[in-house]
């Protein structure tokens, strides 16, 4: 029986029970982040407590503790389940009060953890790539925040699948925002890693973040513009990074091979970069 942490307590994921008054439920009023785990240790974790913060910030949530608290509730749960590899959640909800879109202030905020064994690094995907499906992104106007109201996310995953795609490209005004629950890049023939500037239009990355300067220190620069589908079919390779995927090739878009349908030598490189970094 996996346990996980809910406002203050560890216990048993069956005994962990929320209130039908959550906001978090009763509204997607709340945030979340995800976190790698390899070898038992979190990966870029400063990166995603420094999101929290904003993500809290932007929303008015309060966080009920420290997020070096937090951290030392993540090992607490890597060491309970013996996590060796996989993933760390995290969502704070504003809190459990009589349905009311307006918000009381003195809510006490919903905090849970909960682990998930994963692969991360020995995944046979990043071998052969991902194929990706191109669709229209349907969110809202602040999707810098990691906010649990992922309706949108869920039906592009959906559709990507029915099309036998692993992951759904979001497009607007005919550029690729990012991947439904990932950053998106291309790399041009001349070598460039090419992925839109962080704004309110896509979520900052946090593998992005930390990639991005392990590649500038091997010479690997990033220019942030935005690309159009066009472009990333043409282009010499494309990927995508998450805490959940890691640096992973798309070597198809919209049933049309990318970069010769197979996982290029830049893709490949940055992969090696980031999993040594994450080891
Ligand atoms: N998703 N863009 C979106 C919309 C995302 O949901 C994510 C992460 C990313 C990549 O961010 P990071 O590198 O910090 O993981 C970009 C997580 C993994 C999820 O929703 O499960």
């Amino acid at each position: 029986n996996r346990i996980v942490w809910l406002n203050g307590n560890y216990l048993p994921a069956d005994e962990a029970k929320l209130s039908i008054f959550d906001r978090g439920f009763l509204f997607a009023d709340g945030i979340y982040e995800v976190t790698a785990v390899v070898d038992g240790k979190l990966v870029d974790s400063a990166l995603h407590m420094a999101r929290l913060e904003r993500s809290a910030r932007e929303l008015g949530l309060r966080l009920p503790i420290t997020t070096k608290a937090i951290e030392e509730i993540e090992h607490g749960l890597i060491e309970r389940n013996g996590l060796q590899e996989g993933l760390v959640y995290l969502q704070l909800t504003r809190g459990a009060e009589e349905r009311n879109f307006l918000f009381g202030e003195e809510l006490e905020p919903t905090l849970l953890l909960l682990t998930q064994p994963k692969v991360l690094v020995d995944v046979a995907a990043a071998k052969t790539g991902i194929a990706v499906k191109t669709l229209a992104d349907l969110r809202w106007a602040r999707r810098d925040i990691k906010s649990v109201s992922l309706l949108p996310q869920v039906l592009a995953k959906r559709d990507a699948k029915a099309e036998g795609c692993d992951e759904a490209w979001m497009t607007e005004d005919g550029h690729v925002t990012e991947g439904a629950s990932s950053t998106a890049y291309i790399i041009t023939h001349d070598g460039k890693i090419v992925s839109p500037a962080n704004s309110q239009r896509t979520l900052p990355g946090c593998t992005r973040q930390a990639l991005v300067q392990l590649a500038g220190e091997s010479g690997l620069i990033l220019e942030q513009r935005r690309f159009t589908v066009e472009e990333a079919l043409a282009a010499a390779e494309a990927f995508i990074t998450s805490a959940s995927t890691f640096v992973m090739p798309v070597t198809s878009i919209d049933g049309k091979p990318v970069g010769g349908g197979k996982p290029g030598p830049v893709v490949t490189r940055l992969r090696e970069i980031y999993v040594d970094h994450a080891r």
